[in-house]
């Protein structure tokens, strides 16, 4: 792919508003991942928000975003997003049910607000970032946006993701995913297929996966510490699945969590 610059992300936003309208028949096929191993990492990390301000980058169509202001409390609540068409989706969820929060087209890279939040969150962002000067330009924005000893939590490629352990047949059949190419070494290219759809409508996203290191320094350089965590499967989906059901998953996570902190 390309090297672009800091405002251009045209193909990522086409992409994603010419995905839109089967965007969430794919979020509802891969609700058992998103319950299971993908939540009970994001919401433990968050821990106690209620009544702080939070602002959720790459909100897509608010999936996450109305989580965060309904089930954990977080007041207010912004979500900003680079496609116009999800944007759209989740003005329709709020105008359906209004929980006060504010939607905005923007580019994570040149994101110009002046208000400050408690919390910065953004569910898959970093693996649609080109590059360094990329990342720095994100991480920079997301320092000015939050308050002092606040922190940014976010869903990030796997930088250890093994395609030669990963069951793609499995993967697909219970969490609605797999990916067909993990190229090795920083920055290497992910073919991500989300949604568990058949070929003639199959969504294809090539993605970044970044190494610690890499963003831990770019981190740091910005005045954010790092921290990684695992993802871990919810004691209900133990119950209800046994830990062998979640096996190859567990082993071989498609994403980790990294909290970055203020200081
Ligand atoms: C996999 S979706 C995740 C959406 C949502 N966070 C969720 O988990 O349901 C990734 C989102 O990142 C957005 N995105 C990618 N690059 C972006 C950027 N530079 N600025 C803002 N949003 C971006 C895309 O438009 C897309 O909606």
């Amino acid at each position: 792919m390309e090297r672009r610059g800091t405002t251009d992300h045209d193909d990522v936003q086409e992409q994603y508003d010419e995905t839109a309208s089967i965007f969430e028949e794919g979020m509802a096929r891969m609700a058992l991942y998103h319950q299971h191993c993908q939540d009970p990492v994001i919401f433990r990390t968050l821990g106690d928000i209620s009544g702080k301000s939070l602002i959720d980058l790459a909100c897509g169509n608010g999936f996450y975003t109305r989580r965060f202001r309904k089930d954990c409390g977080a007041d207010p609540v912004m979500g900003v997003d680079l496609s116009p068409m999800l944007i759209s989706q989740a003005e329709a969820a709020e105008a359906r049910e209004p929980l006060g929060i504010e939607y905005r087209v923007g580019d994570v890279t040149t994101l110009e607000l002046k208000r400050r939040f408690d919390v910065v969150t953004a569910i898959h962002l970093v693996h649609y970032l080109q590059g360094e000067e990329e990342i720095e330009a994100a991480l920079r924005r997301i320092h000015e946006l939050l308050r002092p000893n606040c922190r940014f939590v976010t869903m990030i490629a796997n930088p250890e993701f093994n395609l030669a352990k990963h069951d793609q047949q499995d993967s697909k059949r219970k969490f609605g995913y797999y990916f067909s190419d993990a190229q090795p070494g920083n920055g290497g290219l992910l073919r991500f297929h989300p949604g568990g759809f058949e070929k003639e409508r199959e969504m294809t996203f090539e993605l970044r996966r970044w190494e610690r290191g890499f963003l831990d320094d770019i981190a740091r350089r910005v005045g954010l510490t790092p921290e990684w965590h695992d993802p871990f499967i919810s004691a209900e989906g133990l119950e209800e699945h046994g830990a062998d059901f979640f096996a190859n998953y567990v082993s071989n996570p498609q994403s980790k969590l990294l909290e970055l902190t203020k200081s």
